[in-house]
């Protein structure tokens, strides 16, 4: 499923370089400003290059040892500025660089896991060192083979019951989040709905979640009338998912709820031409819940984990919903359509029912939702949205650690008023183009009953737009490393 970098722990303290320079053909180290090379790295590397290398945050220079070891510096900018996820990024780095190398390994010096901690510092660089060395190549016939084959952690001192999980973690989340990237950059002519249910069987097949598919005809008997209008104009079948996992026999689940437009575009409110190909990542937030449900159940989380996937395609066609069509979403309430490219809320509507339904709480659901949000927060954040503070509060905080931050945007009432009709109960899109992500929040909040709720709004930070840190140009994965680290942190 993964290329497979076997990861590996090594406690050599670096000292001896002619005894690394056997085990090893290129080992990175960090370095902070103010730090000089540790005494071991200065003797072995020319002189010079200690004096040149400024450290400046995910800068790099490639130093050479008379024993033949190749050590690769890598800048984490000032000491005080060094966050998590300013090491997961110059991480990501050394991963990219060090893939091209056959025996690498990475130097997690003393000082680090000082300053940031012993249980996090091993799992963020193994988690940043895979992140960067992503490559989506499905579809190049000239691929680019990773030299590597495996790739040392080398943490001086450290005992293996102790760091080994930490790797694990790490090498899960990144995996998590290739998963997500993958589904994502894939072309919606082959990742159809149908092709994602059979991935997300793939997926799963040797772990304990069960798959549950409903298809049209379940879905229009249970009267999902909201999730079915958005996919009636498509040649391909929509489909529901249900992923459950349930470690503890008798406690709540709590629900998981993704977005999974294979393709958006646009419908009958047809989108511009420009850029719409990549609303073939439309489905990240499904993408996102299913890689969470993976790796929650490959870690063997104690938390049950009930993942809803509402896959479908928006298509314009001689069968495709129309604007001024009136539809019945599963809780009852009557939707006019206003604009058929406010899809999003209208499979999110009927999937949201669904996990009330099946008792889930709380329930987070993620979904690729508005070009508002990336007008509001530009690619560095994503929205949150919802009725519980304290969900919202660790959510935050956990974007805030993993990289994948989160910014909490109003639930105001009045937000409702935009989307009042005047023969349905509730419009599904506000045209006065205000507060899109709230209006669109306060929508999918119609379809909830009294339960802790949050919505994240990944629409903003659904791709990466160029190569930088642990961030790969293309489709971002975003979502699947801040609900599983929520996960891991319940
Ligand atoms: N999938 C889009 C939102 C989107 C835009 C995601 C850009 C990623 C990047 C969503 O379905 C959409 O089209 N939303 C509309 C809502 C509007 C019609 C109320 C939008 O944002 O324009
Ligand atoms: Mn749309
Ligand atoms: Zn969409």
């Amino acid at each position: 499923m993964f290329p497979s970098i076997a990861l590996s722990l090594d406690t050599h303290n670096g000292e001896d370089v002619s005894v690394l320079a056997v085990a090893y053909d290129c080992v990175a180290l960090f370095l902070c400003e103010e730090e000089g090379l540790p005494l071991w790295a200065q003797r072995a590397l020319p002189a010079q290059l200690g004096l040149d290398f400024k450290a400046t945050f995910i800068t790099q220079v490639m130093g050479y040892t008379a024993a033949g070891l190749r050590l690769l510096l890598v800048g984490l900018g000032k000491k005080e500025s060094l966050t998590e996820d300013r090491l997961r990024q110059a991480a990501g780095i050394a991963g990219r660089l060090l893939s091209d190398y056959e025996k690498p390994g990475i130097f997690i010096a003393k000082n680090l896991t000082i300053a940031l901690g012993d249980s996090v510092t091993v799992k963020v660089v193994t988690e940043g060192a895979l992140l960067g060395s992503y490559v989506f190549d499905r579809y190049k016939s000239d691929k680019k083979t990773a030299a590597w084959k495996g790739l040392a952690l080398l943490v001086p001192g450290a005992t293996s019951e102790v760091v080994l999980p930490q790797i694990r973690h790490g090498e899960v989340l990144a995996h998590a989040t290739w998963i997500s990237r993958t589904l994502a950059n894939m072309p919606a002519n082959e990742l159809t709905p149908i092709a994602f249910v059979a991935y997300a069987r793939k997926i799963l097949a040797e772990l304990p979640v069960g798959v549950e598919v409903i298809d049209r005809e379940k879905a229009l008997s249970m009267g999902m009338g909201s999730f079915l209008s958005v996919g009636q104009g498509s040649s391909q079948p929509a489909y529901i998912v249900m992923l459950r996992y349930s470690p503890q026999a008798k406690e709540t689940a709590l629900g998981l709820v993704g977005k999974g437009v294979t393709f958006d575009s646009g419908g009958i409110s047809i989108k511009p031409g420009k850029g719409m190909k990549d609303m073939k990542a439309d489905m990240t937030g499904a993408a996102s819940v299913l890689a969470t449900v993976w790796g929650a159940a490959s870690l063997g989380v104690q938390k049950n984990i009930l993942g809803i996937l509402a896959l479908t395609e928006n298509m314009p066609s001689g069968n495709a919903l129309r604007p001024g069509d009136v539809i019945t979403a599963m809780n009852g309430k009557t939707i006019e359509i206003v604009n058929t490219d406010a899809e999003g809320r209208l499979i999110l509507a009927d999937a949201l029912t669904l996990a009330c339904r099946e008792e889930a709480s709380p329930i987070i659901d993620m979904a690729t939702l508005t070009g508002a949000c990336g007008v509001a927060l530009g690619d560095l954040a994503c929205g949150v949205l919802g009725n519980n503070q304290p969900l919202i509060d660790a959510l935050v905080r956990i974007g805030e650690s993993s990289g994948e931050r989160v910014w909490q945007l109003p639930l105001y009432e009045g937000y409702l008023d935009a989307m009042k009709s005047d023969i349905a109960d509730i419009a599904n899109a506000n045209e006065t183009g205000k507060g899109g992500t709230c209006t669109a929040a306060k929508f999918l909040e119609q379809f909830i009953d009294d339960r802790p709720w949050a919505h994240v709004d990944i629409a903003s930070m659904m791709m990466s737009e160029k190569t930088s840190g642990y961030a790969v140009k293309g489709m971002s994965g975003v979502g699947a490393r801040l609900l599983l680290g929520y996960v891991l942190s319940m």
